[in-house]
């Protein structure tokens, strides 16, 4: 068995870079790991104009390490304000529009009830190409009641995505983030290169509903889509093992300051950029399928953004270690990873290390 691969640079596929100080923080260790990486539009105010996204844009460049070729591609948030106009303003410039389902998740306030009420928008993506990046879940129903938000991304599987599909057959989606053997179930019959794609996190393929309560509530692992039950992680992991050419690494890396995960109301979001490329190594180890790893890494996802997989490579070695600190932002506030030795789960170790 080998102990050491060599693959492309990866591509995150789903990153959340946030703003200001914790943008400083986090965008360096995105950019230490991926050439490249899809970028979130969820900040406070929601990036839904080109020139908004061009100024964010900056921003992330500018907390780029120095010599460092990282490329940030830019997206934009499927609020109310978002017109067609803005869309066809954003070809060659935005590489997809985000879709928050309204009170899903963090900073999900300014997104529609359902997809489907977004008409005119999604005419224009489908005739200018531009991709959907699905957060796929039904949080309020037809009367504005809450669904069960473990039962969030079925309903939305079964009943609201199939009508997106039949309305919009060019239009080119990404489901983000699948959490539950429903979301797989689709994929598995409906997922096409170009066209249908996925994401799947560390988060999902790690964990379970019962780490996520393990000894007690465990904050570092809350987000939306919820981990569910086991018998749905292995499904997750079993359509990450067959390397389809339409699923691909997206971390979901969505920091938060500890006061916000540590509180009463904990915010939704897994801070995974530290060990991401090494949690997917070690899933890929244990599954057996090492030699799946590059493309779900490093080349599905670029293919379907339209961009060219890195020339550059990374090493990773067989070889245990912990993560024991938080990210410091330039303000003083501790971000924690998932994993980490002190409010992860407890002494997780980590078999596979990016090398030096
Ligand atoms: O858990 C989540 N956190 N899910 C999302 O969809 C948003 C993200 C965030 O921005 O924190
Ligand atoms: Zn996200």
């Amino acid at each position: 068995m080998s102990d050491t691969i060599t693959i492309k640079k990866p591509f995150d596929a789903h990153v959340h870079l946030r703003r200001g100080a914790m943008l400083r923080a986090v965008t360096p260790i995105t950019a230490e790991r991926f050439a490249s990486a899809i970028v979130m539009p969820n900040t406070e105010p929601p990036i839904d104009t080109v020139e908004m996204a061009a100024e964010y844009k900056k921003e992330i460049l500018a907390a780029v390490p120095v010599g460092n070729s990282f490329e940030p591609l830019m997206t934009l948030y499927l609020t109310k304000n978002l017109t067609p106009a803005e869309i066809e303003k954003g070809v060659g410039n935005i590489h997809g529009v985000k879709s928050y389902p309204y009170g899903a998740t963090t900073n999900s306030q300014w997104g529609y009830r359902s997809i489907l009420e977004a008409k005119d928008v999604l005419k224009k993506m489908e005739e200018v190409g531009m991709p959907l990046l699905l957060h796929g879940e039904v949080h309020l129903n037809e009367h504005n009641e809450e669904e069960d938000p473990y039962d969030g991304e079925r309903l939305f599987i079964t009943d609201i995505l199939p009508r997106l599909l039949d309305a919009y057959p060019r239009l080119k989606v990404s489901l983000e983030h699948m959490s539950s053997a429903s979301a797989v179930d689709f994929m598995e019959k409906n997922g096409k290169e170009g066209q249908l794609v996925a994401t799947i996190t560390p988060t999902h393929l790690l964990y379970d509903r019962r780490q996520a309560f393990s000894g007690g509530y465990r904050p570092l692992i809350h987000m939306k889509p919820l981990v569910k039950t086991s018998a749905d992680r292995e499904r997750v992991r079993d359509i990450a093992k067959k390397g389809l050419p339409f699923i691909s690494a997206g971390t979901d890396s969505a920091p938060h300051p500890e006061g916000k995960k540590f509180s009463s109301c904990c915010a939704f979001g897994t801070f995974t950029s530290p060990v991401a490329v090494e949690v997917y190594t070690q899933i890929f180890d244990e599954l057996g399928c090492l030699d799946k790893l590059e493309n779900f890494l490093s080349i599905n996802g670029p293919r379907f953004y339209g961009v060219e997989p890195s020339k550059e490579t990374i090493t990773l070695v067989k070889k245990d270690w912990q993560t024991t600190d938080p990210v410091v932002t330039d303000e003083g506030v501790n971000l924690w990873p998932i994993c980490n030795t002190v409010h992860g789960l407890g002494n997780e170790t980590i078999h596979w290390q990016i090398a030096k």
